[in-house]
């Protein structure tokens, strides 16, 4: 559990966490390269930990440096994978590509990942069956075969960034040319292609809705830095606007925070950007926007239970929109126990009506990113919030504590032995 005492502004400045999202594409096409990939900057999140025991499943040599990892993967093995551990994460679903180019056939069991509505993998399949791979469900695992990937030319119905990297990865090793249209253009496709180029692959149009790819029958292992997290640059930048303090946060590209950096500014935030950080202050009490979720460039789905919280304390009624997943709403029954006024319509719209503060309490995260929203709640309610389920957090979000800590939080984790003291046994629901 993490508990929160909050009320206070939040002030002071970090370093961006390194990104979820990029590292695990990265981590799924370092199959692609029969060779050793060195990666620094490497986060040190529970995802990519399960990422890297799925690596080691199927053969890849793994040694920890002082700030990354060094990939070898040089002989892989064709293995059932263990379920469970696949499960854990979607992206497992990512090296079926990669590991079918290289092996010509692999079982992959479904893949899983936050429980925030359907997550069909359909795109994957259609665009590995238009390489010519043959894949089927057999018993709850994807059994799939190709003796030879060839290019083809794949067209999304919506610009998915799972599909996009998998499929941009997989054609690297496929015969001819690969030309993806209504690509994704999320920054950390980009950051994939820049790490894919590094490996000798050839790609253009990385970053806009079309990419084109020509295959190789080989590629080598490349060194690669894992760029800045948005998400979590993003959440801190919230707490400092919500709360009335000033963070900023450096190490990041603020044009790939443009989105979230206009909305806090329609909400009253100050915002400054310098070449590599940005600084946010927040008035005495933010102003109500509405905002939508959208694919890069557009307002970012993964921030939109972090905005929700945000918003519960700004002066006004707010719309939040979300347009990518029909269930990413497990934070709104958590934030009411907090004393927020928030309705639900049609499932994905959430009318907010701000309130002056929220109040501590016990809560309980059900995913990643409704655990960032509870935390954003507790830093700006009057008292203390207690959140469990903290493991969810510790998915995507490195140093969580360290981080607010530096920025003047009151915060601290209480390991789960120390949960049945009398102090914490008040906490309890
Ligand atoms: N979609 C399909 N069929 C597919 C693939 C996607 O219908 O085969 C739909 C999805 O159901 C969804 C939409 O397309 O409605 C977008 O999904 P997308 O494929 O873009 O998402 P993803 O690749 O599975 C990544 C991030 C998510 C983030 C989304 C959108 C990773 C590991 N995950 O997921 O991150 O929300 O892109 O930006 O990169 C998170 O970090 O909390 C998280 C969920």
């Amino acid at each position: 559990m993490i508990q929160i005492e909050g009320g206070r502004p939040l002030v002071g400045e970090i370093k961006s966490p390194s990104s979820k999202n990029a590292a695990l594409a990265v981590f799924s096409a370092v199959l692609v390269g029969d060779g050793i990939s060195v990666m620094t900057n490497v986060p040190e999140i529970a995802d990519l930990q399960i990422k890297a025991q799925l690596l080691e499943m199927f053969g890849v040599k793994i040694a920890r440096t002082a700030d990354g990892m060094e990939i070898d993967c040089r002989e892989l093995r064709d293995v059932l994978p263990d379920a469970d551990v696949v499960r854990k994460i979607r992206t497992s679903f990512y090296m079926l590509g990669p590991l079918l180019a290289r092996n010509g056939r692999v079982t992959m069991p479904a893949p899983g990942g936050c429980n925030i509505g359907a997550r069909p993998v359909d795109y994957h399949i259609r665009g590995l069956e238009a390489m010519g791979a043959q894949i089927d469900l057999v018993d709850g695992n994807y059994v799939a075969q190709a003796d030879n990937l060839v290019g083809a030319k794949i067209h999304f119905d919506f610009p998915s960034a799972g599909a996009t990297q998998h499929l941009m990865t997989t054609a690297c090793l496929a015969e001819g040319p690969t030309v993806i249209s209504n690509a994704a253009t999320e920054p950390e496709v980009t950051a994939l292609a820049d790490f894919l180029v590094r490996m000798d692959a050839s790609i253009e149009g990385a970053g806009t809705d079309k990419i084109t790819i020509n295959g190789r029958c080989r590629l080598n292992g490349a060194q690669f830095r894992i760029p800045f997290d948005r998400m979590q640059a993003g959440t801190y930048l919230m707490a400092g606007a919500m709360t009335g303090g000033e963070v900023t946060i450096k190490d990041v590209l603020p044009e790939h925070l443009s989105s979230v950096l206009m909305k806090l500014e329609e909400a009253g935030a100050e915002v400054e950007e310098g070449h590599d950080y940005v600084r946010v202050s927040g008035p005495e009490r933010l102003k109500a926007v509405n905002v939508m979720t959208m694919p890069h460039p557009g307002f970012p789905t993964d921030l939109q239970q972090p905005v929700v919280a945000m918003l519960s304390v700004a002066d006004g009624t707010s719309i939040v929109e979300e347009t990518i997943y029909e269930n990413r709403i497990g934070h709104i029954n958590q934030l009411h126990r907090m004393g927020a006024k928030i309705e639900l319509k049609g499932g994905n719209v959430s009318i907010i009506t701000g309130v002056e503060s929220l109040s501590g309490t016990s809560v309980e995260a059900t995913d990643l990113r409704a655990g960032a929203s509870l935390v954003l709640a507790g830093l700006a309610a009057q008292g203390e919030t207690t959140i469990s389920n903290v493991h969810f957090i510790d998915r995507g979000y490195e140093n969580l504590e360290d981080n607010l800590a530096q920025l003047g939080a009151t915060v601290r984790r209480v390991p789960l032995d120390e949960t049945n003291s009398p102090k914490e046994a008040l906490y309890k629901p």
